[in-house]
């Protein structure tokens, strides 16, 4: 068998934190993207049913989701589930590194550039902790999928979104009656005893989500919580 062709890289851009850049390479059942975020592999597109389901858990418990916060664009996945429910009016979309949001409105990525051509869409650049640290719109459905979790990141200053304030935060903008859901790649039992402490624990539940991936099997993880209708 021939060895598998390296990745090509279809865009790049220096940002702030590193390099940021897609790449491409040739899967079984297709080109498959990847993302690379200040220099280190944040995803790709081979299996994305976790950055899916994020939405849908959200979108299955919140009768009303007219308005939509989305914390981390990635390669789309997630935004684009949001869009497919014809009950949504506007998505927010809040990412820190501004080539993706350049990506968006290009033509490299199938998801993205569908995210980015949706009318419903807004593109916002920044922290979407700093972005939910200040008073403003509620939301209906707010989803966070920044990095792997607390207890294994990417990117360090992300700590405090995970931390006591953030979390307080985030769910005062979670309109009654809505949603917050947060993505990550293991399971996280401190995350989930710090929501229970912060929203109370009937509020708080735990999706674990088995996901095979190169030949191994690793259970990603979302934790749920939601306010209740006024
Ligand atoms: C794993 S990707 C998100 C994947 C996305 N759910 C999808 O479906 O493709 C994480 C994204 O969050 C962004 N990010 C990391 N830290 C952030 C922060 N504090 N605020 C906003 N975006 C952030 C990264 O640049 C990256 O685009």
């Amino acid at each position: 068998m021939l060895p598998a062709e390296p990745p090509r890289t279809v865009a790049r851009a220096d940002g702030a934190r590193g390099v940021v850049a897609l790449r491409v390479r040739q899967g079984p059942a297709g080109p498959v993207h990847e993302l690379i975020v200040a220099g280190i592999f944040a995803m790709d597109d081979a299996e994305t049913s976790s950055e899916i389901a994020l939405a849908e858990v959200a979108l299955a418990r919140c009768p009303r989701p007219d308005r939509v916060l989305i914390g981390g664009l990635g390669l789309g996945h997630t935004a684009l589930a949001v869009l497919r429910d014809a009950r949504v009016e506007e998505v927010t979309v809040v990412e820190l590194e501004p080539a993706l949001l350049d990506w968006a409105r290009a033509d490299l990525v199938p998801a993205l550039t569908a995210v980015g051509a949706d009318p419903r869409v807004r593109l916002v650049e920044g922290d979407v902790g700093a972005f939910l640290g200040t008073a403003g719109t509620e939301y209906d459905v707010v989803l966070l999928d920044v990095d792997n979790g607390p207890s294994f990141l990417v990117h360090e200053p992300n700590h405090l979104l995970y931390g006591e304030p953030a979390l307080r935060a985030a769910l005062a903008r979670v309109a009654p009656g809505g949603v917050l859901v947060i993505w990550a790649a293991q399971r996280e039992p401190a995350l989930l005893a710090l929501l229970g402490e912060v929203a109370g624990p009937d509020r708080v539940s735990e999706v674990v989500l088995p996901i095979h991936r190169d030949g191994r099997a690793f259970d990603y993880a979302l934790y749920v919580v939601t306010r209740p209708a006024a």
